[in-house]
């Protein structure tokens, strides 16, 4: 068999199983540009059934783009909050006030002009062309990058620049151009349900006599991703002070994760602190003004994709507060859950506070 008709047969295969197999979600089945651009911007680092109530709840509260532009920020990182990846939440709102002020209020309809939004990179960019407006532009995500290198047997890095060309031209030239929503989307729901990063269902896979990672035995070593560099430590440690009604909390402002997410004061260092070396500082000294009583701390351990946290959250009982930066904001406790704050922040607040 030639290579090309080898693609159309896996492609027919795959629609095949596409139209028995695939998930009931409420971005399918419409055509309305700015909710497929809104969950492909949700599901970039989320898992569908994570991604599902956050897609429900947005819309709800903006059920168009012009709603979501009028919107504060702060509305929109509360209603992001648990999902991670905060600057995705940011762009999104950059991007739908672009749309009303560059694009006159019209979603974008074609490729160039959806790279011009901001947080659409290529996937995105491809995933709303071809979704939304049948554009034959073919969509790479991890569960491409795995169902390619499995049924072709390329051990080329997936993520290298040279991978990203090679997996990108094979799904260009597996696409299905004539029906390239359907073929994207069911390329996506086959990696994820199907043939997935472990234990792959090759036993009622459609594709396995054409994938020669199968034939080879080679399905656990593929795709190749090189080793990540190693995790940066981080050292926070929290001060939760209250009088028992009332605490402060900043917002975090610096280019750095959690951007524009509400904390308790912070020391961050390059090690874990002694509660006594903190508490000598010149800083907390006038935070506090020599007075307060410290609490049992708490230490909670939070992995990111490329540090992890270690993170301690210091109570301290203060009736009187010394000299507090205006940037702060003193806050009843029971309306902590008002503000959006990281998941670590929450699992401490929902565990020991509220
Ligand atoms: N992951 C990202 N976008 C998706 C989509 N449209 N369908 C299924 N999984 C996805």
């Amino acid at each position: 068999m030639n290579p090309t008709s080898e693609f159309s047969t896996i492609s027919s295969l795959l629609s095949e199983w596409y139209e028995r197999n695939k998930r009931d979600l409420p971005w399918r089945n419409i055509t309305d540009p700015y909710k497929i651009w809104l969950s492909e911007i949700i599901l970039q680092q989320t898992r569908v059934e994570q991604g599902l109530p956050y897609f429900q709840s947005i819309t709800n509260c903006f059920p168009t783009v012009e709603d979501m532009a009028k919107s504060s920020l702060d509305d929109i990182l509360k209603l992001w909050q648990g999902l991670g990846y905060y600057s995705r939440a940011r762009n999104m709102h950059k991007a739908a006030k672009q749309v009303m002020n560059e694009f006159d209020g019209k979603f974008p309809s074609n490729y160039e002009d959806l790279l011009k939004l901001k947080g659409v990179g290529e996937y995105t960019a491809s995933a709303v062309a071809s979704i939304a407006y049948k554009q034959p532009k073919a969509v790479v995500d991890g569960n491409v990058f795995r169902v390619i290198s499995r049924l072709f047997d390329i051990e080329t890095p997936i993520n290298t620049t040279e991978g990203k060309k090679v997996f990108t031209k094979m799904a260009e030239e597996l696409l299905d151009r004539k029906h390239p929503d359907n073929h994207n989307q069911a390329m996506m729901d086959f990696g994820a349900t199907l043939c997935t990063p472990t234990n792959p269902n090759c036993m009622s896979c459609p594709l396995s006599g054409h994938c020669i990672a199968y034939t080879t035995g080679k399905i656990q070593n593929l795709p190749v991703k090189l080793a990540n560099a190693k995790k940066q430590n981080r050292y926070f440690h929290y001060i939760f002070f209250t009088d028992g009604t009332y605490t402060w909390i900043q917002q975090r402002t610096q280019k750095d994760i959690w951007q524009q997410l509400w904390e308790f004061p912070l020391i961050e260092s390059d090690r874990e602190e002694h509660i006594e070396t903190l508490f000598k500082r010149k800083d907390v000294s006038a935070w506090t003004g020599g007075h307060g009583t410290i609490g049992t701390p708490v230490s909670l351990k939070h992995l990111l994709t490329h540090r992890i946290i270690f993170a301690k959250f210091i109570p301290v009982h203060i009736e009187n507060m010394g000299d507090t930066p205006v940037s702060w904001k003193k806050i009843k406790i029971n309306e902590l859950n008002h503000y959006a704050v990281s998941r670590l922040m929450e699992l401490f607040i929902n565990k020991y506070i509220l």
